[in-house]
């Protein structure tokens, strides 16, 4: 069955993430859109998504759609690589209101530079085995040579706080140096996390490799989303935040901060329906 939403301009915008990761683009989304309100949901009970197969994540992100649609969002944002890579298809065939996730976004950016040739893409182990990037970039142009490389130690080190620990320079060492033998000229954060980690990647990357997150990708689509669909927010509104989680622990405000790089508010328990 179909689920069909006539969305108004002053509801919120919903996201959905896993857990703590689809606060990057909500960040990025705060600082180009601050009159906009939101209402992030992430399904921390259930984490990790880059691990899970392709029918549990679609379930996931289905429930997670219909908890964001029962709070009268006015469009969905999937902040999250893997939800995207996995279910953003079925997803838009279910539910009749704007949908975007983070690699359509991210594919046009890097692609922007009519010299991107060579583009590895960094991720979990779900988005790179769905080839979702891969065939997203080979669409839009021929000729690329394409490096995928599954990097499923990068997201436990980020949560850890360990951006500046030699474990994780030699971990992303590891995962790059075969990017790097492939001459890359494009390097794609193709998770949600991986925005932390644009300082540590830029030291240890060569000067010339193009680094495109999806945060700042996502929020530029969106905006052009919601200004070609007459949705924005009045720019008079000073936008808040309200964050649900499946799971309430302790330690989600201390990561949602750095995340946020500000207070997240209340943190308030999500029950799926
Ligand atoms: N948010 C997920 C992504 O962008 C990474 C975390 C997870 O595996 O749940 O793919």
């Amino acid at each position: 069955m179909t689920v069909t939403i006539a969305p108004v301009k002053s509801a919120p915008l919903g996201f959905f993430d896993s857990g703590v990761g689809g606060l990057t683009v909500v960040r990025a989304v705060q600082e180009l859109l601050p009159a906009e309100d939101i209402l992030y949901l992430g399904d921390t009970a259930r984490l990790p998504y880059g691990s899970k197969s392709p029918e549990t994540i679609r379930q996931f992100a289905d429930e997670d759609t219909r908890f964001l649609i029962s709070r009268g969002v006015k469009a969905i944002v999937v902040a999250c690589n893997t939800a995207t890579a996995h279910a953003l298809p079925s997803l838009r065939e279910r539910y009749k209101l704007p949908i975007l996730g983070v690699i359509e976004a991210g594919v046009d950016a890097a692609l922007a530079n009519p010299h991107a040739e060579r583009i590895g893409i960094i991720a979990t182990r779900g988005t790179i085995g769905s080839h979702a990037y891969q065939h997203a970039l080979a669409l839009r142009k021929t000729g690329l040579i394409i490096h995928g490389q599954a990097t499923p130690l990068l997201v436990p080190l980020i949560e850890e706080n360990w951006l500046e620990h030699p474990a994780t320079a030699m971990v992303l060492k590891s995962y790059l140096d075969p990017l790097v033998e492939k001459g890359i000229d494009t390097l794609m954060l193709a998770c949600t996390h991986y925005p932390l980690l644009i300082p540590v990647l830029q030291e240890l990357l060569p000067a010339d490799v193009r680094l495109v997150d999806s945060a700042t990708t996502c929020a530029e689509h969106l905006k052009n989303e919601l200004q070609r669909l007459d949705l924005l927010a009045d720019s008079s509104h000073e936008g808040k935040l309200e964050i649900h989680l499946t799971d309430l622990s302790e330690e989600f405000e201390c990561l949602a901060r750095r995340f946020l790089k500000r207070a997240p508010g209340r943190i308030q328990r999500a029950v799926l329906g």
